[in-house]
């Protein structure tokens, strides 16, 4: 979601909604405004920016005023309606909160709440904010303290800002999203991102985990935990415009790529006991173990489901993946035992539907794993279950097809009871994991070495097998170049005839599994000069037997390859910036493909 902020001497609106429509790239299901002056006004609606602008031409002077809060939605809690867009306010509208990130207390935070008279209107976790707000300043705390009382109440993530009706200050606080303040003349700024407000100022002051801030035209004042003022650096940026909406990368691929630590913490936020071992979907309850499960998709989101079928087949559940377009459910068995899982980033793509219309027409039991809140997939499949990316918006998919493979890992481990503490510890470590890739990789050095190549071919076995396949894709989609992924063991079986000095091997190899029978693959390219390079999380072992070694940490078998993908979509995307590629959008390929 993206947050906006303005506390000026004139009327913000204007700049509010202009800011808003920077932050598009950050959710764009519904978005509002909330301006302060004397009283509290608040304009929100479903839908894309231009919604909340048709409907605020139909209003009057009550959005005037100088102090203001806006917001652009990307759903976790609820589906995108009018009411469930923010800003969201308490019963007698004295306070607005817009948030982004996902509060994982909210349950019982409701339950409290509502238990003691308040009543919610929405479905989404924010609401609970400002009914926590409204009961403090009841009991007589400032509004300053009310705000930082509501906040040590919540566990989770956020960057939530608040303004008061009658008050010129916006208060704001965060952790684990991001949120920045801009400090201008006249007037000051908070934002969860820089492009929000960088055409009226380029000096900012970032704020960090834990701690408050206080936006008022004259003064910008953060202060930690316990109220003591800070001394923050106000840093001057600067912004290429064409970078606006990317984060200061060029293209929403790297940053999206960049972006897989948050999503996976995004994802995992509130799922997984470690200490029981166990992991809690809420949105499954009354799902019971399947017989068996079939998984279909299309394109990336077919690769994810390759690697959800392996962690089903190893907890005991027969699974099997289909590519959405072959699939039949008149002709493979199924019935209500059988789950039948949709795994689509948009929850709209055609060819998907169609198989999971045709497995709800079949008596199958149907789960939609998807990136979009009430997208059709989740609309009419009997579960869902959200991966927690954010949008994406380069085509080639990336950071949604690591959510997609943690959330078939939590999935798994749901339906199949008690799990290994290794395992779910090991996906908890998974963003420090690939911010260790993100922060040391070096593929981008490679990339001069191996430009001139006929073919490029990725290999690997087991859990590694659909990321050689993911590999492929993502290069191809992105270089022009053809690129092929097989299972390892398949290419002696026909695909060695293609390898030469000129076909460029990458070996997926886990130190933990398959890991001889892989290097045996190795040299067999080997011996015909393919130029090999190891994506590996035992560099010692592999080394011997390739040109160039990509090193992931060392990490359980069914985790290493969500990593060690991270190198391949790094490859894919510094091949294709070396070859001038329009990264994301590349030619004849949409998003998300509506026709069959
Ligand atoms: C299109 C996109 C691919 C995507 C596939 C499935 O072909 O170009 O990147 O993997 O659709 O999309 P979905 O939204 O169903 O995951």
């Amino acid at each position: 979601c993206g947050i906006i902020g303005c506390a000026d001497t004139d009327d913000v609106l204007g700049m509010l909604v202009d800011g808003l429509s920077r932050l598009e790239y950050r959710g764009y299901d519904s978005a509002g405004v909330a301006v302060t002056n004397g009283s509290l006004a608040v304009e929100k609606r479903e839908g894309d920016l231009s919604a909340l602008e048709d409907a605020l031409d139909g209003t009057g002077d009550e959005l005037r005023g100088t102090v203001g809060i806006g917001h652009t939605r990307w759903s976790t809690h609820g589906p995108p309606t009018d009411v469930n867009a923010h800003p969201h306010t308490d019963e007698d509208g004295s306070v607005a909160v817009v948030h982004n990130g996902i509060i994982e207390n909210y349950r019982p935070l409701r339950d409290e709440l509502s238990g003691a008279g308040c009543r919610f209107v929405s479905e989404t976790d924010t609401e609970v904010v400002p009914h926590l707000i409204e009961r403090e300043r009841a009991a007589g705390a400032d509004r300053e303290t009310a705000f930082r009382r509501a906040i040590d109440r919540l566990e989770g993530s956020y960057a939530i800002a608040a303004v008061f009706a009658g008050c010129e200050t916006i208060y704001a606080a965060r952790h684990e999203s991001p949120l920045v303040l801009g400090v201008g003349e006249g007037a000051n700024y908070l934002a969860s991102d820089v492009p929000a407000f960088v055409p009226y100022t380029d000096r900012v002051i970032y704020l960090d985990d834990g701690e408050f801030a206080s936006v008022s035209p004259e003064s910008v004042t953060v202060a930690d935990v316990e109220g003591t003022p800070l001394d923050k650096p106000i840093e001057t940026i600067e912004w290429d415009p064409e970078a606006v909406g990317k984060s200061g990368y060029d293209h929403y691929m790297r940053k999206e790529i960049a972006e897989q630590p948050r999503a996976i913490r995004d994802c995992l936020r509130g799922r997984v006991e470690e200490l029981a071992a166990s992991v809690s979907l809420p949105e499954l309850e009354g799902l019971e173990e399947p017989s068996s499960v079939q998984l279909v998709a299309c394109g990336t989101s077919y690769h994810a489901g390759l690697f959800g079928e392996r962690l089903f087949q190893r907890r005991g559940i027969p699974a099997q993946t289909f590519v959405a377009s072959e699939y039949d459910a008149g002709s493979v068995p199924v019935d209500e035992d059988t789950l039948v899982v949709a795994v689509t980033q948009s929850g709209e793509t055609a060819d998907t539907m169609q198989a999971l219309r045709g497995a709800n027409r079949a008596g199958a039991t149907t789960l939609a794993v998807t990136n979009v809140v009430a997208s059709s997939a989740a609309r009419e499949a009997e579960y869902a279950c959200y991966v927690r990316a954010g949008p994406e918006i380069s085509v080639a998919a990336t950071k949604s097809f690591a959510s997609q493979q943690v959330t078939l890992s939590l999935l798994a481990s749901a339906l199949a009871g008690p799990q290994s503490h290794e395992f779910l510890r090991e996906l908890r470590r998974l963003p420090d994991y690939i911010q260790a890739v993100l922060d040391r990789s070096s593929v981008r050095d490679l990339v001069g070495e191996l430009l001139d190549a006929d073919a490029y071919f990725f290999v690997g076995r087991g859990y590694n097998a659909p990321v050689a396949l993911e590999g492929a894709l993502k290069l191809k989609e992105i270089s022009y170049r053809h690129a092929e992924g097989f299972p390892a063991g398949e290419l002696k079986h026909g695909p060695l005839a293609l390898v030469t000095a000129e076909t460029p091997v990458f070996a997926l190899v886990s130190g933990r599994e398959h890991t001889a029978e892989t290097i045996g693959n190795v040299k067999e390219v080997q011996a015909r000069r393919a130029p090999v390079v190891a994506v590996t999380d035992v560099p010692e072992t592999v080394e011997r037997h390739a040109e160039f070694v990509l090193e992931v940490p060392e990490t359980h078998p069914a985790v290493m390859p969500i990593v060690a993908n991270v190198q391949l979509q790094l490859l894919a995307y510094w091949l294709a910036n070396a070859l001038g590629r329009p990264i994301d959008k590349p030619r004849n390929l949409a998003k998300s493909v509506t026709v069959r």
